[in-house]
């Protein structure tokens, strides 16, 4: 997928200015950068949920999923886990109950789980419902915005694991948003930083965390003492 030019306006106020950036098929690429850096409207004109002028390409209309931060607000309490993750799938009626219990396996939850409503499961377990929804459209870009941070310290890692099971089974085109690094460096195969709704700098995930270019690529990995540990 190619980003190409793409500014973003609210009014006066340019939230994405100017951003070019290539998203490699079949990688997963970390946005890094402040809050307010324009992070998430970037993600919200990839998938065309806010006007943007610029070009982008590659990738076919319709077919990016988004999973946000908070599993407890995308849910709908009321629609079971198989009703909600059958909104998006795309197969003939009769398959559909197998299809269910084929995206409940690929996101480690057990088939019986469909029959469930949201109230009854943890944090972990509702965003694992969300990136199943997202995955029974079979869409072409992955977009996960800060999925983790909502999530209690202790299961952020196996939901963090089960994105990295996904890119290598899968081979997922995803677009992973994270004030992270160290996230980023575990999860993504490229980076790209935002500032003030430009992009700095961009590259694989190696070289921008372990040669970083640019003076605020540092500073937001000074920010992050237990990385040079990791
Ligand atoms: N609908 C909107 N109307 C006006 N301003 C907006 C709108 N959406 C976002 N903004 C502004 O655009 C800027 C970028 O916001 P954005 O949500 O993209 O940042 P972000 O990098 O995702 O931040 P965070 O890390 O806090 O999620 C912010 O200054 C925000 O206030
Ligand atoms: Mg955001």
């Amino acid at each position: 997928m190619n980003i190409s030019n793409v500014t973003v306006r609210f009014g006066s106020f340019t939230a994405v200015d100017d951003v070019s950036l290539t998203v490699a098929e079949g990688h997963v690429t970390g946005l890094v950068g402040e809050s307010g850096s324009g992070k998430s409207t970037l993600a919200r004109a990839v998938a065309g949920l806010t006007p943007y002028e610029g070009t982008i390409s590659g990738i076919a209309r319709g077919r990016v999923q988004m999973i946000f931060q908070d599993p407890y607000s995308s849910l709908n309490p009321r629609m079971s886990v198989g009703d909600a993750i059958a909104e998006g799938v795309r197969v003939p009626r009769k398959e559909r109950s197998a299809e269910i219990a084929r995206l409940l396996e690929l996101v480690s939850l057990p088939a019986s789980y469909a029959t469930k409503y949201p109230s009854e499961l943890s944090g972990g377990q509702r965003q694992r419902v969300a990136v199943a929804r997202a995955l029974a459209a079979r869409p072409e870009v992955l977009i996960a915005d800060e999925i983790t941070s909502a999530l209690d310290v202790s299961v952020q890692g196996s939901v963090l694991n089960l994105m990295r099971e996904l890119r290598s089974e899968l081979g997922l085109t995803m677009l992973f948003i994270s004030h992270n690094l160290a996230v980023v460096r575990y999860v993504c195969d490229a980076v790209a930083v935002m500032r003030h709704g430009r992009l700095l700098e961009s590259g694989p995930v190696d070289e921008v965390i372990g040669a970083p270019q640019h003076p605020y690529t540092r500073a937001l990995l000074d920010a992050v003492p237990r990385l040079t540990h990791a």
